[in-house]
């Protein structure tokens, strides 16, 4: 081993890349923990107009953001590409032509710098997100991930063994954010907007309706029983337009008690998430739970599972902001520890949208 290469081993520097949606995004985090930089450039003001991620637009705009974000890591990081262990890359899951532009700027590097490549999945980063701020391993813990394009909760043995024990039948808690915003006539992504006119509505001023799994008669219950939100997303747009489907929505400025329908709405999508992450950590004999993905950024959430599981005996921890919503620090830190197992790939790795 040449002296160059063990000293970048003992450095444990990894660069991650990140760009399966609309975020394009560059760090490096120092042995899986110590973050020196995270780079995040949005696309969301290019989508706005579209209410939702254009597939098109995205790949593009990642094409033009890559090498400055990655360039922008590396010297907010005060680290030259010599210097790093490996490169860690999101290789799945995501939109496929986004994803290409991110695994393919990590194989050029990896190839002209003869840097280990390693791939990780996106939504085991999100769940790693809120371990890798921790000073004590949470393993093994029940990890809820709730985002634009999933909701689903984990059984994490390990940051390597991330098993999914069930997810949402139809949307994701993020997408009805997002939909509901569009009925309030708010802008995109919907759920820092809910949540900010929220701040004043009284949360039980309506009763949405919360799902609850029909089981078959005789059949035993599911031990996980799955999400949904569509019907709560419907029963807003009920609510707002009356039950004549063809009557058109109000305009924003004429929707009574915005306010309330937003506070009405936030406080039955959490309530559809503590419950059953709970339930699930009780279940599993886990004192420990992780929340990650953009919507644990929304603060009644926070408070509400973490309130909820002290009554229980269980310990709930969030990532700081920044690394809810999709960053590259939680690439490189799980990279890291992915990279000290052995588990990398080679030129021919590929990128799997689902
Ligand atoms: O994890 P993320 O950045 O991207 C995906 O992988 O999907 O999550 C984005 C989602 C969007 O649906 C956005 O509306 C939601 O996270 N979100 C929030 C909040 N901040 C972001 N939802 C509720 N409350 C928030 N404060
Ligand atoms: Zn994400």
């Amino acid at each position: 081993m040449s002296a160059r290469t063990s000293n970048a081993l003992d450095a444990g520097l990894v660069l991650g890349i990140e760009s399966s949606c609309d975020e394009t995004a560059a760090a490096v985090v120092r042995r899986g923990r110590e973050i020196l930089s995270s780079v995040v450039e949005s696309q969301a003001p290019l989508h706005a107009e579209f209410g939702g991620v254009v597939p098109e637009i995205a790949g593009r705009s990642h094409l033009r953001a890559i090498l400055p974000v990655i360039d922008a890591a590396l010297s907010q990081a005060q680290v030259g590409l010599d210097q790093l262990s490996a490169i860690a890359v999101t290789t799945q899951p995501g939109l496929i032509g986004s994803l290409l532009v991110g695994l393919s700027a990590a194989k050029g590097l990896s190839f002209a710098r003869g840097l280990p490549l390693v791939p990780v999945d996106h939504i085991e980063a999100h769940v790693y997100a809120a371990a890798m701020e921790l000073e004590r391993e949470p393993f093994p813990c029940v990890a809820l991930v709730v985002s634009g394009g999933h909701t689903a909760l984990y059984h994490a043995r390990s940051p390597l063994a991330i098993e999914r024990i069930c997810a949402t039948l139809d949307d994701a808690a993020g997408e009805a954010f997002d939909k509901v915003a569009y009925l309030l006539g708010l802008g995109y992504p919907g759920g820092p907007q809910i949540a900010r006119l929220a701040e004043h509505g009284d949360p039980r001023r309506f009763e949405f309706p919360r799902y609850r799994p029909r089981t078959t008669r005789g059949a035993p219950p599911p031990r996980f029983p799955p999400f949904s939100f569509s019907g709560l997303k419907t029963a807003v747009l009920y609510h707002l337009r009356g039950q004549n489907a063809a009557a058109p929505l109000p305009p924003p400025e004429q929707i009574p008690e915005r306010e309330h329908v937003a506070a009405s709405f936030e406080q039955a999508v959490v309530d559809a998430l503590v419950a059953p992450t709970l339930a699930a950590a009780r279940e599993l004999q886990v004192s420990t739970v992780l929340v990650g993905g953009g919507v644990a950024c929304n603060r009644r959430l926070r408070t509400c599972l973490t309130a909820a599981a002290q009554t229980a005996g269980i310990r709930a921890h969030f990532p700081s902001p920044a690394y809810c919503t999709d960053n590259a620090a939680m690439i490189a830190a799980l990279g890291w520890r992915r990279f000290e197992a052995g588990l990398v790939a080679g030129l021919d790795a590929d990128a799997r949208p689902n």
